[in-house]
């Protein structure tokens, strides 16, 4: 699995936020090296929790920024952010009884939705951002 190498149309505009980002793209980065050395994921290792650590700092902090600038569709955007932790809850506990989750798996999921995220969700409140001359 390749790297995701940040680019600048991941921007959403507020650079607090796009830093969130590149540090999180940056721990999603130290798990795919893992995999991509044969390393399985527990939900002890460093890298795993540093991830979830700050995916959790990130939304909250978001969150708090949307209510704050009065984003019309918060409702939706901490719904996907609720489903995700809870998925991530999940994938923890799984982790956490040795069931048979493999590195791939694990890693896939937590690219794939960080990524489809930033530019799908995320990027309304860009546009919202900009069309309301609101800069943070
Ligand atoms: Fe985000
Ligand atoms: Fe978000």
């Amino acid at each position: 699995m390749k790297p995701i190498i940040w680019k600048d149309e991941y921007s959403v505009g507020v650079k607090k936020l796009d830093d969130q980002h590149l540090k999180l793209i940056n721990a999603i980065n130290e798990l795919i090296e893992l995999g991509a050395h044969g390393e399985t994921i527990s939900k002890e290792h460093s890298a795993f929790q540093a991830m979830l650590h700050f995916a959790r700092g990130h939304l909250h902090y978001e969150e708090f920024l949307l209510k704050k600038y009065h984003f019309p569709d918060i409702q939706a955007h901490q719904d996907e952010h609720l489903e995700y932790l809870n998925k991530m809850e999940e994938l923890t506990a799984r982790l956490d009884h040795s069931e048979a989750v493999s590195t791939e798996e694990c890693i896939n999921f937590i690219r794939h939705w960080f990524m489809d995220h930033i530019l799908v969700e995320d990027m309304k409140y860009k546009k919202y951002f900009e069309e309301n001359n609101i800069s943070i």
